[in-house]
């Protein structure tokens, strides 16, 4: 008896171990470029996801710190254990559930198309398709917005001439300065951009139906515990309220 109760201490506390890297800490990595999600307002990093990790948090009584990096690094540094969770708008793909688990998913998005206000040559996603389209198109490296474009040029041998940036700001001013004829990203992000920036606008059709999850490394037992508030938070409305804060649906 008193064996059983050893090792079903030991088994708790390994459970806890591995629950957070740093004892209640929970280590969060993010692309902080990514409105209305997680960006910048001055020196504070705020957004739907801030606010989601916040309630999480608290409701598992863990206390959390947020760092900023590339969307490109985010996978390997949770696979590897830098951090305990990636949480950056991540679209749950096939591809990546390779690699890491992900929580269950509390909301949805499209890919979008941003191009100048005015005499833009790209009028429809099927430009892009045309014969002989030698496009400059600009995407954040390793995002669905990159995976899927780049695949459409292997598979049909299209000439875009696609960019990879790290950080979306920096693909936004390309497009502003000329260098890039469309950028591709994710609606509400673009839709944000947009609302800044009152030369660029977006194309009507959006494409790609996707789920934004966060993601942990395999079998780490903290994204049933994530999964069970996230579960209470879209029955009980938080999770709207929290998206009706930063979206406005027109
Ligand atoms: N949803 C897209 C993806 O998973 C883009 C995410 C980009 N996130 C960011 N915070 N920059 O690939």
């Amino acid at each position: 008896m008193k064996k059983l109760f050893a090792m079903c201490l030991v088994l708790v506390m390994m459970l806890t171990a591995a629950a957070s890297a740093e004892g209640n800490k929970l280590i969060v990595g993010a692309s902080c470029d990514f409105p209305p999600y997680e960006y910048y307002d001055g020196d504070e990093i705020v957004g739907i996801e801030v606010e989601m990790l916040e309630v999480i948090a608290e409701r598992l009584g863990l206390e959390f710190e947020l760092q900023d990096m590339a969307f490109d690094s985010i996978i390997a540094a949770v696979t590897s254990g830098k951090i305990d969770v990636g949480m950056s708008g991540f679209t749950v793909t096939e591809e990546r559930k390779l690699s890491v688990d992900f929580t269950i998913s509390y909301t949805k998005a499209k890919q979008s198309v941003v191009v100048p206000a005015k005499d833009s040559k790209i009028n429809e996603i099927d430009d892009l398709y045309t014969e002989g389209a030698t496009y400059a198109v600009g995407v954040q490296n390793s995002t669905t917005g990159d995976l899927y474009i780049t695949a459409d040029v292997e598979d049909m041998g299209l000439l875009l001439d696609i960019q990879r940036f790290i950080k979306y700001p920096d693909a936004i001013n390309a497009l502003k300065s000329g260098k890039l004829e469309c950028v591709i990203l994710d609606d509400q992000v673009a839709k944000a951009f947009v609302a800044q920036n009152d030369d660029l606008k977006m194309l009507d059709t959006a494409y790609a139906d996707e789920d934004y999850a966060m993601c942990l490394a395999k079998d780490n037992p903290l994204t049933e515990q994530i999964n069970a508030v996230l579960q209470e938070m879209l029955e009980d409305g938080t999770m709207q309220a929290i998206i009706d804060k930063y979206i406005t649906e027109e």
